[in-house]
């Protein structure tokens, strides 16, 4: 059993993955970062929880039909109702034990209670030097894409 902030997927990548190049949806790939996210937020705070964000989503390698997909979502930081996710895909050849990772990024969901409000998520507390690293990245991460939110408001006028 994992701990508490992780969850993993693991499963093929199926022919009806993957677009007329043999290799899988980046859509796809997304629609998976957010169930496994969205998985983890739910685990973590026993709630329904939306999606507020996806911060920094790469693609770095492509995965193909027919490869084992691992997709992992750990909890790095929580705020009053925020709860910020990384997820790391990887794929590889079910015959060789040997993954490389083809996805990265952050996603941050938010808790809600029964009346649809935002609902109190414990607090998460990186031990490890790298789990503290990885909060600060992610903070990072935030502190960008609402930085984004402000300039389409106000350098373009765009709500
Ligand atoms: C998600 C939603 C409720 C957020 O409402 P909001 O008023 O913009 O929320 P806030 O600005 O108060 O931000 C909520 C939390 O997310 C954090 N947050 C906001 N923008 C963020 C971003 N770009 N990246 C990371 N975190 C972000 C805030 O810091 C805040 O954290 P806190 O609760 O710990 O203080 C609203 O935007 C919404 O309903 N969106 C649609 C959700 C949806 O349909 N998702 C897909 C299906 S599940």
């Amino acid at each position: 059993m994992k701990a508490d902030n992780i969850v993993e997927f693991c499963f093929l990548a199926e022919p009806t993955d993957v677009n007329f190049g043999g290799k899988v949806h980046g859509g796809m790939v997304m629609k998976w970062i957010d169930q496994a996210s969205y998985a983890c937020a739910a685990k973590w705070s026993k709630r329904y929880s939306v999606t507020v964000s996806a911060n920094g989503i790469r693609f770095i390698r492509p995965i193909l039909v027919g490869q084992m997909v691992q997709v992992t979502a750990r909890i790095v930081h929580t705020g009053k109702s925020s709860m910020h996710i990384y997820v790391v895909v990887r794929s590889g050849d079910p015959k060789e034990n040997k993954y490389v990772v083809t996805n990265r990024c952050f996603i941050t969901f938010m808790a809600k209670d029964e009346a649809g409000y935002p609902a109190r998520v414990d607090t998460f507390t990186p031990v490890s030097d790298e789990d503290k690293r990885l909060e600060e990245v992610a903070m990072e991460a935030k502190d960008f894409a609402k930085q984004l939110d402000k300039d389409f408001e106000e350098k373009l006028g765009w709500k």
